[in-house]
């Protein structure tokens, strides 16, 4: 949906201001906990890693210019004492089966699923919330928001038992709104037991003709609780030409450097 930006490099690195989807998607994982990151990549997708990587010559030229405030930004990406792992996902068979190229590096533990074009602005973050939750009652627990009854086909749709604490009985991956059995979407945030590498094994081609995480969510159903997880914050879909332009103009009100002169130009634009 970004082409020709996404030709050669990943939409995880479009910037919203001064950094790239991927990096809010790291401090978010890092501020809930995560201490292994385990990045599902793909095709053309090794910005990411360098992105992540330490970067000498460049230290090194910060340092000799006194840019310390720029030297520190590159510096603490990743904080020390969390390891990335990369792994390639071969071929694009659909987000069931990316989660489950993991399992190598994820093992027999709770996991988060955290897909970074789905921008999340929350204080605490949106997984710090979930693993809030999940300390309450175990299990999973799956992101979800309200969505208008025409977008269903754009989610994963749950149909939840609310004297449950929102234990889902249901899930399907983008139904049309008629078979719709809520309009409560998952977002891109899961916090996942380990069980569900088993369940994905099984899964088979779903909507799409891809491996559905939908799917093996839904077979999870059957033998343990997952549950729904209306989090406290504002999503930006920045899969999106207009999520992206409206998550970079919330963003760009609120950093510092770019606040202040930001809304008055703004105001400017709206009011001629
Ligand atoms: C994926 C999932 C979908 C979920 C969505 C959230 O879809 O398959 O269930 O609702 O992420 O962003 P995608 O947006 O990759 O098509």
């Amino acid at each position: 949906r970004f082409l020709p930006a996404t030709k050669a490099s990943p939409k995880e690195m479009l910037p919203i201001v001064d950094k790239p989807l991927i990096q809010y998607a790291v401090e978010e994982a890092v501020a809930a906990g995560a201490t292994k990151l385990v990045f599902v990549t793909g095709a053309s997708k090794r910005a990411i890693e360098d992105h992540f990587d330490t970067d000498p010559e460049l230290e090194r030229a910060l340092t000799e210019s006194g840019k310390d405030e720029l030297l520190r930004s590159i510096q603490d990406i990743v904080p020390k004492g969390v390891a990335c792992v990369y792994i390639r996902q071969g071929e694009p068979l659909g987000l069931g089966h990316a989660v489950l190229c993991a399992r190598p590096a994820v093992g027999d533990e709770p996991f988060f699923v955290h897909l970074a074009d789905d921008l999340i602005a929350g204080e605490p973050g949106c997984l710090a919330q979930m693993a809030d939750e999940y300390a309450e009652h175990g299990g999973s627990v799956i992101a979800v928001e309200t969505v208008p009854r025409e977008n269903t086909s754009s989610y994963g749709i749950v149909a939840v038992d609310e004297g449950e604490r929102s234990r889902i009985t249901q899930i399907v991956e983008k139904p049309a709104p008629e078979d719709a059995p809520s309009n409560l979407a998952v977002v891109g945030r899961y916090l996942l037991a380990p069980e569900i590498f088993g369940k994905l094994e099984k899964t088979g081609r779903g909507a799409g003709g891809e491996i559905q995480l939908t799917d093996g969510i839904a077979d999870l159903l059957e033998d343990s609780s997952v549950h729904a997880y209306s989090f406290d914050g504002v999503r930006y879909d920045c899969g999106s030409k207009l999520g992206y332009l409206q998550a970079t103009v919330a963003y760009g009100l609120e950093h510092p450097d770019t606040g202040d002169q930001f809304r008055e130009h703004l105001m400017e634009l709206l009011t001629d």
